[in-house]
């Protein structure tokens, strides 16, 4: 058996031979199918890029079909029993899990750069008070760009590596800065010697208490969450990410994009979007009646859905767990009930069956936030401080990938041929 794929062009009768490499075909054989030498030869047409790989990569791999997503072949759901978010970067970056000494000197790396320099906070305060912090993060995370002028040098492995510990550092610290802004809050500094979640937590909600010391059950729900959102292989914010990155511009300014692609309610958004549909339901008798809503093309049920998995997303099991674990802490968040009659009703129903329609990690997200004190604004950027991991890591990849090459793709014309601008077209 050849591992080819024979084409027979009935336009012109002509065969060709295209050879099979890792189970797929190169769009560019393709091109040697012509009618005529002047043809400039056939393309792939995908919109959405529902049947594309753009890359060949080793980080994330995902079965949607079977629910599995595994970081560097490790299982998901181990990583977030075993493992801290730190690490799984350490992972994501260096392709292995790191011994206890690389863990400790990986983790005084990370925090020696979670200071931001002055003139960023001060920038930061031009901001308004109901800034959106997606807004804010995105913004800020762009200006980063202009005060590590070294960034610039991105052939270079050990530069790269110094930026994505600054970006790894300093996110939770702008995320924190805009909630204190957006709430006219003095900025709480970073302290190194809590985790780096608890960390998070510190500057997020620290008053007139010498130290804050975020409760442990909350400080590592959302270091899972974290970990769970750390990278998705190839979605939109890391296809912008790619994007971006593949004309060489600086990873800042590239995370910036890749930050502002998730923001979109389709995307990273949802979550935020999910305890707006929530709050909009109410209470578990109005249920029904916005499920019918959906059905009817009005709606979409956020937190439902995805591109690739057509089972359940492996993540919103764990968030759903994670969820019973912070409300014991907490208390109830009473929206729950919305949410779980919601899945309990989709997931019986015909329409949402046949389509392959699951809950997924941002259904349940959104009420853990709430219940820890998140306002609903900032959820998206929750979501942007573990996935910056991600974007950086395909960063990496895709600058020492042999086969490298400016994004560029093509397009199927069908506007109107050559025409002539009239002299008096203004009249
Ligand atoms: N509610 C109701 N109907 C839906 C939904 C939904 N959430 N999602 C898809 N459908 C229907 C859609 O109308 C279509 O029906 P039909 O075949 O009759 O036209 C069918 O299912 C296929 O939908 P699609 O738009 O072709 O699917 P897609 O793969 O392009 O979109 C999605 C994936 C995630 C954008 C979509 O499911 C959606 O909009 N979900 C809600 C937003 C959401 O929760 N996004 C977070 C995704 S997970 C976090 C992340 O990684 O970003």
């Amino acid at each position: 058996m050849s591992d080819t794929l024979s084409i027979k062009d009935n336009r012109t009768g002509k065969e060709y031979e295209i050879e099979i490499v890792d189970g797929n075909i190169s769009a560019s054989q393709l091109r040697q199918i012509k009618i005529n030498e002047g043809d400039f030869g056939m393309m792939s047409y995908d919109p959405g890029y529902l049947n594309t790989a753009n890359c060949t990569s080793r980080i994330t791999d995902l079965h949607g079909s079977e629910g599995i997503l595994r970081y560097r072949g490790y299982p998901i759901e181990q990583l977030a029993e075993k493992s801290t978010f730190l690490d799984v970067v350490y992972l994501l970056f260096n392709g292995e899990l790191p011994n206890a000494q690389q863990s400790s000197d990986w983790e005084e790396r990370i925090t020696h750069h979670t200071m931001l320099h002055e003139k960023t906070k001060r920038m930061m305060g031009g901001f308004n008070y109901d800034a959106h912090p997606m807004g804010v993060f995105i913004s800020t995370v762009a200006a980063l760009s202009t005060f590590y002028p070294d960034a610039k040098d991105v052939n270079d492995p050990e530069t790269r590596m110094l930026q994505a510990c600054r970006l790894i550092g300093k996110t939770p610290t702008i995320a924190s800065y805009a909630y204190r802004n957006s709430r006219g809050l003095p900025y709480i500094y970073p302290d190194n010697e809590l985790s780096y979640t608890g960390n998070f937590l510190n500057m997020m909600y620290r008053m007139v208490e010498p130290r804050y010391q975020a409760h442990p059950v909350l400080e590592r729900a959302l270091d899972v969450l974290f970990i769970l959102h750390a990278d998705h292989e190839q979605n939109c914010s890391t296809s912008a990410m790619r994007n971006i990155a593949s004309s060489k511009a600086d990873p800042f300014v590239s995370v910036a994009g890749a930050a502002a692609a998730l923001y979109g309610p389709s995307h990273g958004g949802a979550n935020e979007a999910v305890l707006n549909m929530l709050r909009e339901i109410g209470t578990k008798d109005k249920v029904a009646d916005y499920v019918k809503r959906c059905k009817g093309g009005e709606l979409r049920l956020m937190g439902f859905g995805h591109r690739v998995y057509k089972n359940y997303d492996p993540r919103a099991r764990i968030v759903k767990e994670i969820a019973d674990e912070v409300f014991e802490v907490t208390g109830r968040n009473p929206l729950i009930d919305v949410a779980m009659e919601l899945e309990r009703i989709a997931l019986e129903d015909e329409y949402f069956v046949k389509r392959n329609l699951y809950p997924n990690v941002d259904f349940y997200s959104g009420l853990i936030y709430e219940a820890m004190g998140f306002p609903m604004e900032a959820f998206t950027v929750l979501f942007a401080i573990p996935r910056t991991a991600g974007w950086l890591a395909q960063w990496m990849e895709l600058m020492d990938d042999p086969e490298f090459r400016i994004t560029r793709p093509r397009q199927n014309y069908q506007g109107s041929g050559e025409r002539h601008v009239p002299d008096n077209y203004r009249r």
